[in-house]
């Protein structure tokens, strides 16, 4: 079908939710492309066949939300190496011949977020990741690559931890980071960055880690954004932390998947500012 605009879109189940269509629209806007992006509910057991109707529709590409991350490598003909050490992509790019190329971006964006948007070093650091579920999985690659000095991964079932752990035990080595796995109980020692990538706070329940994780002006992450974040981000400012939300990585891993689509790097920064901003006048 041809259409005088570039057709790509977000699927998940839930969707409705996405803020991924405005962001894809202002960075066409700020950066002249002539793209569409909107949103698919997709049906819990129809993902490969959703891919398919949207690349038959003309797609050129997509974002994958939750919960299909794990499931889109396998329809790719090629993967990044990124998504291949995550298990996971959420990025697919319909090729002219048909096949798919699959991406993950979203390690990137909080490494971008942390790293541009917070101004908080990542090299050298001694970094807290909690979880071990497809969140963590997606960011724990480029933070090793970022040139944190020490990683600890803990979770409430430490054998996902070590999972994880041992799938980038690779990487760890050639970066010379320290990569342990731990039980919450087990944690003893403060962390210059905590990334929360559990969805404790959404589920209501308490902080999984000790506050003895945190230590004054460290930086608190949670990789989400809105109410999902607040009982970990208040959790952190109540001990002396710098809380941050994940909304910067929403719109980092968006603008590195633009730049996979369309060779452009859109200007993240600002639309990050201009999405705080019309967050903070609500
Ligand atoms: P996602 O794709 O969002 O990461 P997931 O793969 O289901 O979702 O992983 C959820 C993560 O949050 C896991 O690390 C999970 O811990 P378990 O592996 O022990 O299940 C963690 N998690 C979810 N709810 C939690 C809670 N209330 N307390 C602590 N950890 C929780």
């Amino acid at each position: 079908m041809s259409r005088s605009f570039d057709l790509y879109c977000v699927m998940g189940n839930p969707v409705a939710h996405s803020r991924s269509p405005a962001i894809h629209a202002r960075f066409a806007e700020l950066t002249g492309q002539n793209l569409r992006y909107e949103r698919r509910l997709i049906a819990l057991d129809g993902f490969a066949d959703g891919v398919r109707a949207f690349a038959a529709e003309g797609g050129r590409g997509c974002n994958v939300t939750v919960p299909f991350k794990f499931e889109a490598p396998a329809l790719a003909a090629e993967c990044s190496p990124r998504a291949q050490l995550a298990g996971a992509a959420n990025t697919l790019v319909f090729r002219p011949d048909g096949s798919i190329y699959a991406d993950n971006t979203d390690g990137l964006g909080l490494v971008a977020d942390i790293t541009r948007n917070a101004g908080v070093a990542l090299q050298g650091a001694r970094v807290l990741l909690v979880g071990a579920g497809g969140a963590a999985a997606g960011v724990l690659g480029p933070l090793l690559q970022a040139g944190a000095s020490h990683i600890t991964v803990t979770n409430r079932t430490l054998a996902k931890a070590e999972a994880l752990v041992q799938s980038h035990s690779g990487l760890a080595l050639l970066q010379k980071t320290e990569l342990l796995a731990l039980t919450p109980q087990a944690l003893d020692a403060d962390f210059d960055v905590i990334v929360n990538a559990t969805a404790s706070s959404l589920a209501g329940a308490e902080v999984p880690v000790p506050a003895s994780v945190l230590c004054p002006g460290c930086l608190a992450y949670d990789m989400m954004y809105g109410p999902a974040a607040q009982g970990f981000l208040n959790w952190a400012r109540a001990h002396g932390a710098v809380p941050r939300d994940g909304l910067g990585m929403l719109v980092e891993q968006a603008a590195e998947a633009f730049l996979v689509w369309r060779g452009v790097r859109p200007p993240s920064a600002q639309v990050l500012q201009e999405m705080q901003q019309a967050l903070e006048s609500k």
